[in-house]
């Protein structure tokens, strides 16, 4: 039932603050993660871990890619991997791997296959993050953290993302207090994740300004997304939902590659969009944009609210986001995009639950 919604890809967008909060459910007491949430005998495991090996396709591989600078920030060893690769690649799995595996489905045969080979390999464990308890995926791993996002029909992922980044901000909890984390920082972490439904319930206070930003974009058909550090991630699901659902070729770059070749497709008919977090990184995404707005090119801005950011002239959309803190603002700025590339796909007409030639589960290659 789609409620008073008109797609079903809309409902789900709106139902993150909520499904955020049962995924953190029970998982955090007291400014603590509880490592119960992982399964009986978790945390005897996760003392040998010594690296994480992380697999998955598609949006979810993007939510892999986010995790790997908040294992690494907590001094994890981490790799990330599409499956389809992974699993036809000789990857030397060293003692005290662990193997994490993400899907909303449960049942996407390259992650399927990449969790069976890494098992063959011999990693030290394996955990899957993933949305349907009764899935291939669950039943085959060794730990397991579900995501509880409810079922998810729009083709385009959008709540099993977001869940999924607040899995793997939990397990980055786990494996950082191992490692470089400390009580103080973790009870930070913890009050961060548990502000974030009311974070995310502002981003989508952002709808109606994003329906008529869409308009802007509708006509399009390129575009360039351009984020930084776990914002590039952030960036690539962004471009992923634009492509699936509006049909427009997007491109995500990480920002600083810009002059290393796409800055020659800049021009006034070249929308960029950029997320920028108030983090360490942000001059130096603004001096990259700086460069796109010397070629002309237009440019739309999601910016944290605590910034001082300006860009003179015409062919600038700016849209405030936050205040929100970095540690969960992959999170936060994801709901922009979702809530764009819903509202240009609406715009153009497109079929928005359902796109064609894709499958809400890949079980085949
Ligand atoms: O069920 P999974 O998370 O394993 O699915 C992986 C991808 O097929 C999936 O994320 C796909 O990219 C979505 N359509 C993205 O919106």
């Amino acid at each position: 039932d789609k409620g008073p919604y008109r797609h079903y890809m809309l409902k789900e967008i709106f139902e993150q603050p909520t499904v955020i909060a049962d995924t953190l459910e029970g998982r955090i007491h007291d400014g603590r993660l509880l490592e119960s949430c992982f399964g009986v005998g978790a945390s005897a495991l996760l003392d040998q871990v010594r690296q994480v090996h992380i697999v998955a396709c598609g949006t979810s591989y993007h939510a892999g890619l986010v995790a790997r600078y908040w294992l690494e920030e907590l001094g994890v060893p981490a790799s990330v991997e599409v499956a389809s690769e992974y699993r036809y690649r000789d990857p030397v799995i060293a003692p005290g791997t662990l193997f994490v595996s993400i899907s909303q489905s449960g049942e996407t045969a390259d992650t399927l296959a990449a969790l069976r080979g890494a098992k063959a390999r011999g990693c030290l464990g394996s955990l899957a993050i993933c949305n349907v308890p009764e899935s291939s995926l669950v039943r085959e791993s060794g730990l397991v953290l579900m995501t509880r996002a409810g079922r998810e029909i729009g083709v385009a992922s959008t709540k099993a993302f977001t869940t999924q980044l607040v899995a793997l901000r939990l397990l980055s909890i786990a494996l950082g207090r191992r490692h470089a984390l400390t009580l103080e920082r973790e009870q930070l972490l913890v009050s961060e994740l548990t502000a974030l439904p009311a974070q995310v319930e502002a981003a989508l206070a952002l709808n109606k300004d994003i329906e008529r930003l869409a308009e802007a974009f509708a006509d399009k058909h390129h575009a360039l997304f351009l984020g930084r550090g776990t914002q590039y991630a952030v960036a690539m699901e962004g471009a992923l939902k634009l492509k699936e659902i509006s049909y427009i070729h997007a491109e995500a770059y990480a920002a600083g590659e810009l002059k290393h070749g796409p800055l020659a497709l800049v021009d006034p008919t070249m929308p960029v969009l950029c997320v920028l977090p108030d983090n360490a990184l942000q001059e130096k995404v603004v001096s990259n944009l700086q460069e796109v707005r010397a070629r002309g090119g237009e440019l739309f801005l999601f910016a944290d609210a605590g910034l001082d950011v300006h860009f003179e002239g015409s062919g600038v959309h700016l849209l405030r986001v936050g205040p929100v803190s970095d540690s969960i603002a992959p999170v936060v700025f994801t709901v922009p995009l979702q809530l764009l590339a819903y509202h240009v796909a609406v715009l153009k007409g497109t079929d928005v639950d359902q796109p064609r030639n894709l499958a809400k589960s890949v079980t085949v290659e």
